[in-house]
């Protein structure tokens, strides 16, 4: 039996230019799909896998977030007496007890791998969790639980992957692996003519704690930041890396096309407004 993994690390500082001006006073990972932020549905995964101590690396405008995961015992009162016992369920709770909260702020954009080396003193010398909100992953278990199940049968660290169209390869981190799915490449978004396959990084990483040496050393890469794809390179020759192509779709919510998708493919699937959606898009395609 492997060590449980006890730490979800959320890099939440990026501004999120895309939106603007949607994210101009509010963080991106607060866009919900729905009626949920984008970073409650990756805590529920990670909560899901077995996270207990949840470390969001914050930047500028993001208190919101932080409040989003706090009590809000003025509102909990309000909805308590007028009786909408529904909502009040939905606040309560967002974070069960026994789970940690730990805010880091990353006082520079240097990048992934820089946020992630931030979180070093709350996961401390334990494998731990990586968790890019912009990629949603909709599907029967959570991604990061299936990461942990594998981890549980060959250990070393593991990273979601899935294929991409191959004039895409520029926007992933893109691996290369052997018979076993052992990663024997990874080059942060390698312009197609250089990718060494189309086997794409998506936002899930479950890493050894090594991967904090290595960020310590590790020089700003692609777009001049310090890339957690290069650390990760790095660790390769010391300590298995396995590629995991995860089962669920994934929708790039840091894209308006993926993002678009997301709320159109969550909304069909609930029973509250799946029915009334799906007729609504029928007579708007004019069907
Ligand atoms: C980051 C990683 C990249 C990975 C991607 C997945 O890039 O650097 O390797 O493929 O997330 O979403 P970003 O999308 O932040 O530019």
């Amino acid at each position: 039996m492997s060590i449980p993994i006890r730490s979800a690390v959320f890099p939440v500082a990026g501004r999120g230019t895309r939106f603007l001006p949607a994210t101009k006073a509010s963080p991106k990972e607060m866009l919900p799909i729905v009626d949920k932020p984008l970073i409650q549905y990756a805590v529920e995964e990670a909560l899901d896998a077995g996270a207990t101590k949840l470390v969001f690396v914050t930047g500028s405008s993001k208190r919101a977030i932080e409040d989003h995961f706090d009590t809000d015992a003025e509102l909990e009162r309000a909805l308590t007496e007028s009786g909408k016992t529904d909502l009040l369920e939905s606040i309560r709770n967002i974070v069960p007890s026994g789970v940690t909260c730990i805010y880091i702020r990353q006082g520079e954009p240097l990048g992934l791998g820089h946020a992630v080396l931030c979180a070093r003193p709350a996961v401390g010398d334990e494998p731990f969790f990586v968790h890019l909100a912009d990629d949603l992953i909709a599907g029967d278990t959570g991604c990061l639980a299936q990461m942990a199940r594998q981890y549980d049968k060959q250990g070393g660290s593991v990273i979601a992957v899935e294929e991409v169209p191959h004039e895409d390869t520029s926007s992933y981190g893109i691996v290369a692996v052997d018979g076993d799915n052992r990663i024997t490449e990874i080059v942060e978004k390698p312009a197609p003519e250089d990718a060494p396959s189309d086997s794409a990084v998506v936002g899930r990483y479950l890493l050894a704690p090594e991967i904090f040496d290595k960020l310590e050393t590790t020089e700003r890469g692609a777009g001049g930041e310090i890339q957690l794809t290069d650390a990760i390179a790095d660790l390769l020759g010391e300590s298995a890396v396995y590629a995991y192509a995860f089962e669920g779709t994934r929708y790039d919510c840091g894209s308006k096309l993926g993002y678009l998708k997301a709320t159109l493919a969550y909304g069909l699937n609930r029973p509250d407004t799946g029915p009334a959606l799906r007729e609504h898009i029928l007579e708007v395609l004019g069907r």
